[in-house]
């Protein structure tokens, strides 16, 4: 049984901060000691396999992104990321474990979907992975279909209020939906955004001759997220469904989060780097057919209007409960340029899985968040969130070893394109430099990033059997 021991190092969760030692056996974590504390620190760094000094830096676990989409089929084109090169760019920014969205449409078998993604990703992945459902065709098939894709481990189901004839459902699919997710305890997420009103606005920005990026922004109001927003926990009230409301970038939609959760209701807001630190007017309004790069949905905020420093704010609260990245890239050439003319024809995402870590550790150095709330938001909540701690997002005995060696004095240019490991064709950090760096990564307790070097493999990770969240009030 290989044994890595990692040492000298300051283990952060969400609870504290301490020098602790580290020990690994066959891909678990088996004990955390006290430096010097017992002979066996001493013993242990001269015979582990491996050795790994730590001194200096932060021994964290591994980062669970819990909202990607890899190869995901999105305006008559995919996601330019697969499982393989997705994962990849993922273990370079020190996330050891995804989730990601089968995606269903109307009169697809949601059993079907999950197979399709079972295919796409199996023995391609470097880290690993689980999958969420997205039902985009809620009727009496899908709807049976959830308790049996619960029982296989896919325990969260995604709608939509926003992209009629794509995948927006319904009022009346939303709250059966809810019935159901109620009666199986499984997490409902939602894409909050009031899709019919913002297809009036679209079409009524086009007629103006308003065709650029930074019309998407424009068209998709505040008002029609915080809408969404609070009907959504109105109908979750009303069924008890526990109710994720994902990408939230405007502050009126998470006030309205926030007030749920002072009333106790198992409602939890997921935001994403993007709405941190890009805005409507730097990025969605640049010059020419640039802020193609950032069109997304829900879309980046106004900075005068203070959405970014309230988003902050309410990761501070705990009303942002997780910081995911809806990684979902796409290329400029021949994908974003198919909206040149037409915003509406730009596909929708941003891809950003190999920088979430590095990104809300900056919110450290700046003084927006502690450390010990980068690593609950980006690894322990979105584990309990999605029913697999304690296995995964926590330094504990008993849980896989995925840890992250993170060296808080070192220093990381993300926003080149060159130098970055997705696929894709631009940074949507172009410019960005971070004040830490990812060292060294483990995945089950092998090393797949060491010091700018990957030692990974394609078919490390497997698919993650989740269980019920783990994270209800
Ligand atoms: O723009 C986005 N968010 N694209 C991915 C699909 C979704 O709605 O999450
Ligand atoms: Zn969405
Ligand atoms: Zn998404």
């Amino acid at each position: 049984m290989p044994t890595t021991f990692i040492h000298g190092g300051t283990v952060v969760s969400p609870t504290g901060s301490q020098l602790l030692d580290v020990l690994v056996s066959d891909g678990t974590i088996v004990a955390v000691l006290q430096p010097g504390s017992t002979a066996l620190a001493a013993d242990l760094t001269s015979s582990a396999d491996t050795a790994i000094d730590a001194t200096g830096k932060y021994v964290i676990p591994g980062g669970v992104d819990g909202h990607t989409h890899m190869e995901m089929p999105f305006g008559g084109t995919f996601a330019s990321d697969t499982f393989e090169t997705g994962t990849r760019a993922a273990a370079w920014g020190g996330t050891t474990t995804i989730v990601d969205f089968a995606v269903q449409n109307p009169g697809m078998r949601v059993q079907d979907t999950v197979a399709a993604w079972h295919d796409k990703a199996a023995g391609n992945c470097a880290i690993d992975y689980g999958f969420h459902q997205i039902m985009g065709g809620v009727d009496a098939d899908s709807l049976k279909g959830m308790a049996e894709l619960v029982n296989e481990g896919i325990t969260s189901f995604k709608l939509f209020m926003a992209y009629p004839g794509v995948f927006y459902s319904t009022d009346s699919q939303i709250l059966r939906a809810m019935q159901e997710a109620a009666e199986l305890g499984a997490l409902l997420m939602m894409h909050a955004e009031n899709g019919i009103a913002i297809d009036v606005l679209v079409e009524q920005a086009l007629a103006r001759g308003d065709t650029a990026p930074y019309f998407h922004g424009t068209s998709r109001a505040w008002q029609l997220e915080e809408e969404a927003t609070h009907r959504a926990i109105m109908l979750a009230q009303l069924t008890g469904a526990p109710l994720y409301i994902v990408h939230v970038s405007a502050k009126q939609a998470l006030a309205q989060i926030a007030q749920a959760r002072g009333e106790g209701q198992n409602v939890f807001g997921e935001t994403c780097p993007q709405y941190l630190y890009l805005s409507l007017e730097e990025q969605l309004g640049a010059p020419g057919f640039d802020g193609a790069k950032w069109v997304c949905s829900t879309p980046l905020r106004s900075r005068e209007e203070g959405h970014q420093d309230e988003l902050w704010r309410y990761i501070r609260t705990g009303d942002v409960a997780t910081v995911a990245t809806d990684h979902c890239p796409f290329c400029m050439k021949g994908q974003k340029d198919m909206g040149i003319g037409n915003f509406a024809n730009i596909p929708n995402g941003i891809g950003s899985v190999e920088h979430r870590m590095d990104l809300m550790f900056q919110g450290v150095k700046d003084g927006r968040i502690s450390r010990e709330r980068w690593v609950d938001v980006c690894a322990t909540t979105p584990a309990k969130m999605f029913g697999m701690y304690p296995r995964k997002g926590i330094i504990s005995p008993g849980a896989d070893a995925d840890i992250v060696i993170y060296d808080p004095n070192g220093h990381n240019s993300i926003g080149l394109e060159k130098t970055h490991h997705m696929n894709l064709d631009y940074s949507a950090y172009e410019g960005y430099e971070i004040d830490g760096h990812v060292d060294t990564v483990l995945s089950k307790g092998s090393v797949i990033i060491d010091q700018g070097a990957y030692l990974g493999t394609k078919g490390h990770g497997s698919f993650v059997k989740r269980g019920l969240s783990q994270n209800l009030i």
